[in-house]
């Protein structure tokens, strides 16, 4: 996060805690549309009409009037769009901070990206056998040709990678690799798409399975302690020690008050699960009719609880974002 945006973000809280919206971030699904197969994934599983380059330029017009200074795109794999280069290039001009999550399987195309990243969320499951096991045989060697492409151009990369209930020696290694390459790598549990983000049943329903996923959170917590580079602040790492409770006190939700989801198609939501979803049309109109958080949700992936716990003012969490300023 840079000093500017921190300080643009202040001017903007007193707006947000009184109810109102300022969307400060865009989370842009920019393609549901995928080259790969996660076992674990659903999002691809989507369909949707894709707006183009110039109906998503006018959408980065729309926003940064009402204030938006972050600019994170997602899907899907943001990298099978042949536009993608122009549409990064044009949150660059609009002075947006960027960011992409993406499979790491297009090394041939982060060249042209360089310039306009901020950052680069590179998701992979541990070591070559694990990943690809997960996300397709050849994986693993396309993203260490990506992680070398972003070292060869000095782009600011983390890595991204899903716990489960049997990866501690894969998160071990994960923490090594980003240690190599010199990047952070942030974790999120596992969680369901189709159940509204909620745990997996399968982990629910097996004690070993369960203890095993919370212990590898317990490992994190540990590591993070130690000062590995895991990107989670403690205080986000604690808060996912709550999977697999009945009742336990949920986060803040400020999705729909500073963050704000654009699908594919210009459909606006609060968050991928929002119930009330706003159709494409008028951006400006739907701003005013996204909703407004629901009561006790679940919040397992990383971004979202992280933005939850900085706008709930935990100080760890906080910390931990301008760490990096
Ligand atoms: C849906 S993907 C989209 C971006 C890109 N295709 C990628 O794989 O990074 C975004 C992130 O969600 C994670 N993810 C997908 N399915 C998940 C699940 N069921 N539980 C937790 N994380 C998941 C992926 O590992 C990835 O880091
Ligand atoms: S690469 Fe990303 S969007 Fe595609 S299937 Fe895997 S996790 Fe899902
Ligand atoms: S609590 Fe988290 S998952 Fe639920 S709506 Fe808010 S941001 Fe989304």
């Amino acid at each position: 996060m840079r000093l500017s945006h921190v300080l643009k973000t202040a001017l903007k809280l007193p707006r947000i805690y009184t109810g109102g919206m300022v969307p400060l971030k865009v989370q842009h699904y920019i393609t549901y549309r995928c080259n790969l197969r996660c076992s674990f994934c659903d999002a691809w599983k989507n369909k949707s009409r894709e707006m183009d380059t110039g109906q998503i330029k006018e959408a980065m017009d729309i926003f940064k009037r009402h204030g938006a200074i972050s600019w994170s795109i997602s899907g899907g794999e943001p990298f099978i769009r042949p536009d993608f280069p122009e549409i990064m290039a044009y949150a660059r001009s609009k002075g947006f901070m960027t960011s992409i999550v993406t499979n790491g399987t297009f090394p041939e195309r982060i060249s042209k990206v360089k310039d306009s990243t901020d950052l680069l969320l590179i998701s992979i499951e541990g070591d070559r056998s694990e990943t690809d096991r997960y996300r397709g045989m050849g994986t693993y060697a396309k993203i260490i040709r990506t992680l070398e492409e972003v070292r060869k151009h000095g782009i600011n990369a983390n890595l991204n990678t899903v716990i489960k209930p049997d990866n501690r020696k894969q998160l071990r290694y994960i923490i090594s690799l980003a240690k190599e390459y010199g990047t952070f790598c942030g974790f999120q549990p596992l969680f369901d798409y189709m159940r509204g983000g909620r745990e997996v049943q399968e982990i629910l329903e097996s004690k070993t399975k369960l203890r095993g996923l919370l212990g590898n959170i317990d490992f994190l917590i540990e590591e993070k302690r130690k000062g590995s580079p895991v990107l989670n602040s403690l205080a986000h790492l604690k808060y996912l020690k709550n999977y697999g409770k009945e009742d336990f006190k949920k986060l803040r939700c400020f999705a729909g008050r500073n963050t704000v989801l654009l699908e594919p198609d210009g459909t606006l939501k609060m968050c991928y699960w929002d119930p009330n979803p706003v159709p494409p049309g008028n951006l400006e109109e739907s701003l005013k009719r996204v909703s407004k958080p629901p009561h006790g949700c679940y919040c397992w992936p990383k971004c979202h609880g992280e933005n939850n716990l900085m706008f709930s003012m935990s100080l760890e969490a906080i910390m931990n974002a301008t760490k990096k300023i």
